[in-house]
């Protein structure tokens, strides 16, 4: 093969096409109208083969048969091989695209799926586009067998567990239904192996189809199927712009002792910018409750270990809301609610200074911040969870001060406590926070620190705002979040 093209040449309307000039067809076409010249020879014979040497030139102006980067934006067909050789004998979408760079895919699509593939010989921006750490959304439409009730979509939402562990949160909303059956609207950063097919099995509504209509910004949109075009100019920059942005995480850290104000603010900022409050004491807590309701002593080190190794805690993102707190699911039931009580308040220190309690919820907490756009609110956020979150805040509170809060907050939910004993129990949960061996409480270099014994949480608001402005430069703050 290779030898024979050597001496006969390569078909004109192929060589166009592989020059990025036109479609295959569009190549012919060109022909036909006697745009295209060989050596200075007008052709419009379509069969007619040219050598490496011969000068092309369509219009007048010679084709530049060197390549540069190709991008290419192909609707796959059910059946066809994202990769290029298949031991199965089954087609590659190479086949389906007449330029002969070394083209491959930017993020895969099972065999059986079809939908949005963007083909290149760009490893630069493939290796953006497909980074687990910056990976801009795709989105899926899904046909499911049955109807999934609400219930099922928000535990899609919050992250399914999957055999290798949870998965992070995912956009899901219903698409408009046709004939078929159920159609559901995903969104996901993850990319792992067969991931959407897996979550959907998983919560027992297995996939019929799978059509991938996103990449970040740019969509499947009326492309037909087997079709092919070339990106275009502003879409290869707006998928650039989306990878560089979703390559700054956009995280805000906020540390400091108990009752130092991080929730208020936390939530404050949440609401302001459109993020989401993620509150990761919430997962301490949880395991708190769960061994209460185990009869399991907090301080049985090994019996908290367990519990914290098997127990299956997630966040439930609030709806599809932005702007709110995440809830928390613990092996499938929302505890939430039994989070801030006394008794949770005075274990949750010991159960949060067990070295394997941390190590189990560490990658979780990295897992979930990495969707981005989010408070992440903590003891250890900017030092350990977080140490590359581009604003950081330490919160700092008098004990008294901190302790007057708490009364009244508790107070504010009809339960009585007193200020002395609040005081003491602040005091033993701060050293406790401080002292522990692992990942105390401690200002990472880079935070920036409040002291709010006599800021009103507005203020609070209006300096970390104004931080937020200069760390993320590229964002317009306060901006409705994009892509819905
Ligand atoms: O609201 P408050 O500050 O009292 O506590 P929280 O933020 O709900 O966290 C509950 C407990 O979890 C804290 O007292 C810490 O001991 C622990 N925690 C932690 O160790 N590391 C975190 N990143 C968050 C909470
Ligand atoms: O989350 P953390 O335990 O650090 O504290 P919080 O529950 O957010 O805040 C304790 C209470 O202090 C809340 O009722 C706040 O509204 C209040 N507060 C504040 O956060 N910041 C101020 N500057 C003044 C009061």
């Amino acid at each position: 093969m290779e030898e024979q093209r050597h001496i006969e040449g390569e078909r004109l309307q192929k060589v166009l096409a592989e020059a990025g000039i036109a479609s295959r067809r569009g190549a012919e076409e060109l022909i036909r109208q006697g745009r295209v010249s060989v050596n200075g020879q007008n052709v419009t014979a379509l069969g007619t083969r040219v050598g490496p040497d011969d000068e092309v030139c369509v219009d007048g102006q010679p084709v530049d048969r060197d390549i540069g980067p190709v991008y290419i934006v192909l609707h796959k067909p059910r059946g066809y091989i994202s990769t290029v050789r298949d031991t199965h004998g089954r087609p590659s979408v190479l086949g389906l695209v007449p330029v002969k760079t070394r083209l491959f895919p930017m993020g895969r699509l099972d065999a059986d799926s079809e939908g949005l593939i963007l083909l290149t010989n760009d490893g630069g921006l493939g290796y953006q586009l497909t980074h687990p750490r910056h990976a801009i959304p795709k989105e899926y439409l899904v046909l499911v067998e049955g109807n999934p009730t609400d219930e099922t979509l928000e535990r899609l939402r919050y992250g399914v567990w999957l055999e290798e562990g949870p998965t992070a949160a995912a956009e899901v909303s219903r698409a408009v239904t046709g004939g078929e059956g159920v159609w559901l609207r995903i969104a996901i950063r993850e990319g792992r192996k067969r991931q959407v097919r897996r979550m959907l099995a998983a919560v027992g509504h297995p996939v019929r189809r799978l059509v991938r209509t996103g990449i970040g910004p740019l969509k499947l949109g009326a492309l037909p199927v087997g079709k092919w075009r070339f990106l275009k100019g502003t879409e290869l920059a707006e998928l650039r712009g989306a990878a560089t942005e979703a390559a700054v995480p956009l995280v805000i850290a906020i540390d400091g002792p108990a009752a130092s104000g991080k929730s208020a603010l936390g939530q404050a900022l949440a609401a302001r910018l459109g993020w989401l409050h993620f509150d990761t004491g919430m997962l301490y807590r949880a395991l708190t409750v769960l061994a209460h309701r185990r009869g399991i002593d907090v301080h049985d080190e090994d019996s908290v270990a367990e519990l914290a190794h098997q127990a299956r805690v997630s966040l439930v993102r609030p709806g599809n809301r932005t702007g709110a707190s995440a809830r928390v699911v613990v092996d499938g039931e929302d505890v939430t609610d039994e989070l801030y009580t006394q008794a949770v308040d005075a274990d949750v220190s010991a159960v949060a200074a067990n070295e394997e309690v941390r190590r189990a919820l560490l990658p979780r907490q990295r897992d979930i911040a990495n969707q981005g756009r989010m408070i992440v609110v903590g003891r250890d956020i900017g030092t350990v969870v977080l140490p590359g979150a581009p604003l950081k805040v330490y919160l700092d509170a008098s004990a008294e001060v901190r302790a007057m809060r708490r009364q009244q907050q508790f107070e504010a939910n009809g339960q009585v406590v007193d200020r002395e004993d609040l005081l003491a129990d602040l005091r033993r949960r701060d050293r406790y926070d401080r002292e522990r061996p692992n990942a105390p409480l401690a200002v990472a270099d880079d935070a920036v620190v409040l002291h709010t014994d006599r800021m009103t949480l507005e203020e609070e608001v209006e300096v970390v705002m104004k931080l937020a402005k200069e760390r993320f430069p590229a964002l317009a703050l306060g901006a409705p979040r994009r892509g819905g």
